[in-house]
């Protein structure tokens, strides 16, 4: 008798919901039962409510259950799970399941599908189709794939993904870099991890075709050091792709070399910042450079260097197997494709919705997340970080895409949308904005590093009801200064949340308002 196969994943949420013992207890219960089962760990749907997800395969369809706790393990053997039976944890076919149906994953197709470091099961599901048809082609005509297919960085800066290897491609043939910023700091970000501990393996192919696009013969991964999970996967995967022949000195016979390795980031927010990285990359603290120069011109050790996010370069297979137009016909105006949206904080069904850019806030809160978890009304959202700006609800029809978020003074970011309801202490965050900004502040300028630290001690006032009126408008001077003279986005964009709270959660720092209580 075949065995039957069944997923466990083994990423990051799920493991910390038991995934481990449930993946024992289905292999004890399986082997006192008599019956043969293959247990395949794989990464997470994104769907964080029903983690940890478990998944039998029946007749080559996959059947889901979840959540699933290890002690509902024999009762799930006895209602006769392995033949995808009823059980109250049932969730009927995986694909099937409305929350993943309603997505469009082009990135994330094979995130929580596939073994993730297995180069077969990466082949069987459409993998390494887009580096042979890159191979295939000129560095120019893949540059001008990339382009035309629309792709903006999506690590937060929105830039043209293909005007940035087009700049690499054009200095003179020396030691280039591909470097891969995996260091992924936002609060209540999470796409990055989900992506390296589902399929690496799109983001190790992502960085050979940026390597053969521009003229790289080298790649780093910077990998957030709380990630352990991620750089395990990732050195097998690695491994994996170097065995079968997919880097190395000679990728599948071309002449085209490409080697790559991980290395793990300093634990500090700025260096996710693209020069601050670069530097720590060098072995040096994390401080940001002076721009010019680009790091496309003078980048890692002072070569050039193509700097981009986890998400973006595991978009590129997909833009080259599929072609620029299949990829550009996702999302609305400047905002091409799809975007990994990452619902977090007090909200019902929290998780990674992948979807084209253009669905509106109040659908993705309330049609996908089901309104907050403690059942009250959504006051306010941070989408983009702890730099991104607050929402209220009266501005939660805008769409999701870099221009209509911009056009009300807020920004995407890499796409976290964090969750508030009405007990939600607007002045506290706002404190905490500037807080967050004189802790992780590097220290090179001196809007970002004193004005941050004033910053703090400004909102201490206007909280104890000093002075309110006029410590206000310190505030805002002091944001205006922040955010024109600071040397990077940390101190630059700072103001954001501190700035959106004032403007539209004023009546919260005026009259000694204090929140809903939290307990009804
Ligand atoms: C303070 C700060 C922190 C940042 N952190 C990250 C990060 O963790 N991951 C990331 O990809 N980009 C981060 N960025 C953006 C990078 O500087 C850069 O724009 C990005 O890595 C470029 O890749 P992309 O074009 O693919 O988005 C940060 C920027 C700033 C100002
Ligand atoms: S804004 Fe802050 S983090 Fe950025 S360079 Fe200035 S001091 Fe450093």
């Amino acid at each position: 008798m075949n065995a039957t196969t069944l997923y466990v994943p083994a990423e990051a949420t799920a493991l910390s919901l038991g995934a481990d013992a449930i993946a024992l207890a289905v292999a004890r219960e399986a082997a006192a039962r008599g019956q043969d089962v293959r247990i395949v760990r794989n990464g997470s749907r994104g769907l964080f409510w029903l983690e940890p997800l478990v998944e039998v395969v029946v007749n080559g369809a996959r059947h889901a259950y979840g959540p699933v706790a290890a002690a509902d393990v024999p009762g799930l053997f006895d209602a006769g799970f392995l033949q995808a039976a009823q059980h109250p944890l049932y969730l009927g076919p995986t694909t099937e399941i409305p929350a993943l149906r309603g997505q469009q994953r082009l990135t994330f197709a094979r995130v929580g599908v596939i073994d993730p470091a297995s180069v077969p099961d990466y082949l069987a599901h459409g993998g390494y189709a887009g580096l042979r048809r890159a191979l295939a082609m000129t560095s120019q005509e893949i540059v001008t794939a990339v382009t035309e297919s629309g792709l903006r960085g999506r690590g937060g800066a929105a830039f043209p993904t293909g005007i940035k290897w087009k700049t690499v491609l054009d200095q003179p043939p020396q030691q280039k870099y591909i470097t891969c910023n995996a260091d992924e700091g936002d609060s209540g970000t999470f796409a990055d991890r989900l992506l390296m501990e589902g399929d690496p393996l799109s983001l190790i192919e992502g960085m050979t075709i940026a390597g053969i696009a521009v003229g790289a013969t080298r790649g780093f991964i910077y990998l957030r050091v709380e990630y352990p999970h991620a750089h395990r996967v990732l050195n097998r995967a690695i491994e994996a792709a170097r065995v079968a022949g997919y880097l190395g000195a000679d990728i599948l016979g071309s002449g085209k070399a490409f080697e790559l390795e991980v290395r793990l980031g300093a634990g500090a927010y700025i260096c996710g910042e693209e020069t601050s990285m670069l530097e720590s990359l060098e072995g040096r603290r994390g401080e940001v450079r002076v721009r010019p120069p680009l790091p496309a011109i003078k980048g890692l050790f002072g070569q050039p260097t193509v700097v981009n996010n986890v998400v973006s370069l595991a978009s590129v297979p997909v833009i080259l197997e599929r072609g620029a137009t299949f990829y550009r016909d996702f999302g609305v105006g400047k905002s091409r494709g799809t975007i990994p949206l990452q619902l977090a904080g007090n909200t019902q069904h929290g998780g990674l919705y992948e979807v084209a850019f253009g669905m509106s806030l109040r659908e993705l809160l309330y049609d996908r997340g089901g309104g907050t978890a403690s059942g009250r009304p959504i006051r306010a959202v941070q989408v983009g970080g702890p730099l991104g700006a607050y929402i209220p609800e009266s501005q939660f029809d805008t769409a999701i895409d870099y221009e209509a978020l911009s056009g009300i003074g807020a920004l995407l970011g890499h796409g976290g949308v964090v969750v508030f309801d009405d007990t939600v202490d607007i002045p506290a965050m706002a404190r905490y904005a500037m807080e967050f900004c004189a802790k992780e502040s590097c220290g090179k300028c001196t809007p970002c590093r004193i004005g941050s630290t004033r910053g703090v001690e400004l909102m201490d006032r206007v909280i104890a009801n000093i002075d309110r009126e006029r410590n206000l408008q310190l505030i805002e001077e002091l944001c205006e200064t922040m955010l024109h003279g600071s040397l990077c986005g940390l101190g630059g964009m700072t103001p954001f949340p501190v700035q959106s709270a004032l403007r539209h959660f004023r009546e919260d720092f005026l009259a000694g308002r204090s929140p809903a209580p939290s307990r009804q």
